[in-house]
This record gives C-alpha cells, structure tokens and sequence, in this order.
C-alpha cells in the first residue's frame, strides 16, 4: 500500500466494500462466498460415498443424508441452499442471532448454543464479534453431542481481521463416523478444524475427509469471474460522469470513502492507518446494512 501512495496512485479495495444496500450489486465477498458455499456442498457430496436424499427403491430405502452447516453468512446460506436443494436433512449454526430466521427459512433447523450472549454477537456493520472463552466452551459442548450423528459438516465462520475461530476440534473429528466429510471453508484464515490443510483432502485414521481447498470460489471460475466482474463494473460506473465521460470521484460517498486505500501520495483508508473508521461520511437513501438475500446470497 505504502508503494502504491509513492507512486502516487488512488487505489480501492473491493473487499472494504461497506455492507450496505445501495453497494450489494459491488459486494466481491458477497458474489465469491455465494458461488464458495455451493461449490462445498458438491465437493463433499462427491467425495462421500452415499446419496443425499432419501430414496425409497423397491431395494430398500437409502436413509437422507445430515449436513450441519456451521457459520452462515454469505457462503453458509448458499451451504443450506444447496444441501436442501440435493435432499439433504440440515442443520446449522452461527453466533449471530438473526441467522435463526434465515436458517429457518431455508428450511434447516437451527443448532442454538447460547441466545442471551448471543445477543450482543454482531458489529455494526453486519459481521461477528470474537465470542468470550465461556461462549467457546458452551459451543463446544453442544456442537460435540451434535456432530457425532452428522454426515457433512460444512464450517464457513469467519471474524473479519482475526484468525478464524476453531469450532471443529480434533476430538470431534474422531468421534464422527468413517466416511463423514468436513469442508473447511476457513482454511485460507487458519481453519475452523485445526486438521485441515490448505488445498488438501486430509483422511483421518477414523477415515473422516477433511476438503481444505484454496480459493472455491475459483473452482467455479467462470461464474466468479463473470461476477467479480460486474462488481467492478458496478463500482466503477458511478465513479465516471456519463455526460463528459471523466472520472468525477465523489471523496464523501460512503461506498468511495469505505473503499478508498490510497490517494495524493498517502495511505488514507481508517483501518490501515490505525484510526477509527470515519462516520462523517456521505450517506445516500439506501445506506442501511441488509441481510444477503435468502437464496443466492
Ligand atoms: P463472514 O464471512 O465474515 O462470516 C461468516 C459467518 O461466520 C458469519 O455469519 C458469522 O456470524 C459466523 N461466525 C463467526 N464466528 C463464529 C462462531 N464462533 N461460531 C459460529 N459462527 C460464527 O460473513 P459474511 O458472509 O461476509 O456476512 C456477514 C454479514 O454481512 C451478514 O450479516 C450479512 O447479512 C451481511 N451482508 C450484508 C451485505 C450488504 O448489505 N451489502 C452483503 C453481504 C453480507
């Protein structure tokens, strides 16, 4: 960043994106966790050796598959989705408590850990706080009895700015079955299983898979980039005036002062120079946080 105010650029950064409505259509977290929590659910469903939904056949009758979706977000959302999609029998788990009504809503049935601390669970801009040690402890006694029964376990929980937080631990894994698999959406941010490994399949000696692939999004590349693309596009066009054709940046909007990183030889962004983020920015009608759309994130 320092390299790039010596050079004298004006530099954004797409994944400062403030979380409100008006910059959805901008949001590159938002469109790479969406296509991220899809591509899980299939990449577990193809290294597990059974079938998702129930099926009744005149040979018998193939139980449906449990998934346990852990953290939803953008990318946990779309894990539902998709599981529920495929006949999956689901359930999920997060701090924040306006996640019930949209695990609901999809049709997965919510894992609770602690309502009255999870009261006080969500900044401001939409994201999750780090959660006190007796929320951990509490977390893991009810997610180890639950986990023990699931066939899928996908973890998608991230705090921005920090470590990832462990949520699946070693003792857990051994008490799944063999052929259950985890997906580690988390392992670029250190993991929520301390297991997986970055662009790996690990098999635990209990023969649990563990998927720690890199960048799923990626794995799904021409959507990502197709979206990352009109994200862009939708970032730049209100940079540029359309009668005159010429950049005509307006420094006060809360999309461009929450965005910008360098500008006049300077590293300017709040979060990089150590300062509290400026709340005397320019706010436009829509300028509230939104809950993702249910489906598709
Ligand atoms: P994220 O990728 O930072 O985190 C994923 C999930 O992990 C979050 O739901 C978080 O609460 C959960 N989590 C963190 N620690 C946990 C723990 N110890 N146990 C269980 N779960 C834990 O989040 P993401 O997907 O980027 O979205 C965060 C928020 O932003 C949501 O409230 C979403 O509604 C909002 N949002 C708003 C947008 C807009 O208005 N433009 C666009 C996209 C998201």
């Amino acid at each position: 960043m320092k390299a790039y105010a010596a050079a004298g650029l004006t530099s954004f950064a797409m994944e400062l994106m403030p979380r409100i409505s008006r910059a959805q259509s901008m949001d590159v977290l938002s469109s790479q966790s969406n296509l991220a929590g899809y591509k899980a659910v299939l990449d577990a469903a193809s290294e597990f050796g059974r079938a998702l939904p129930m099926m009744m056949t005149a040979a018998g009758t193939v139980a449906p598959a449990k998934v346990f979706i852990m953290g939803v977000g953008v990318a946990g959302l779309q894990a539902i989705a998709t599981a529920k999609r495929l006949g999956a029998v689901v359930t999920a788990t997060d701090v924040r408590p306006a996640t019930r009504e949209q695990v609901e809503s999809l049709g997965g049935k919510f894992l609770e850990v602690d309502p009255e601390m999870e009261k006080d669970a969500q900044t401001e801009g939409g994201y999750a706080k780090q959660m006190p040690p007796e929320y951990f402890d509490k977390q893991k006694k009810v997610v180890a009895e639950h986990i023990t029964k699931q066939d899928i376990v996908i973890t998608a929980a991230l705090i921005p700015n920090r470590p990832a937080p462990v949520l699946v631990t070693e003792e857990m894994v051994a008490s799944m079955n063999p052929g259950a698999v985890i997906v580690d959406l988390a392992v670029e941010a250190g993991g929520n299983c301390p297991l997986s490994k970055l662009n790996e399949v690990v098999t635990t000696k209990n023969g649990v898979k563990i998927l720690g692939y890199g960048n799923v999004a990626g794995r799904l590349a021409e959507d990502a980039s197709q979206l990352f693309a009109k994200n862009l596009l939708n970032f730049i066009t209100p940079l540029v005036d359309p009668e005159s054709k010429k950049l005509a940046i307006d420094w006060e909007d809360e999309i461009v002062a929450g965005t910008l990183v360098t500008r006049d030889g300077k590293v300017v962004h709040p979060a990089l120079v150590g300062k509290p983020a400026a709340s005397k920015t320019k706010k436009k009608s829509s300028g509230k946080t939104n809950a993702p759309k249910k489906k598709g994130g």
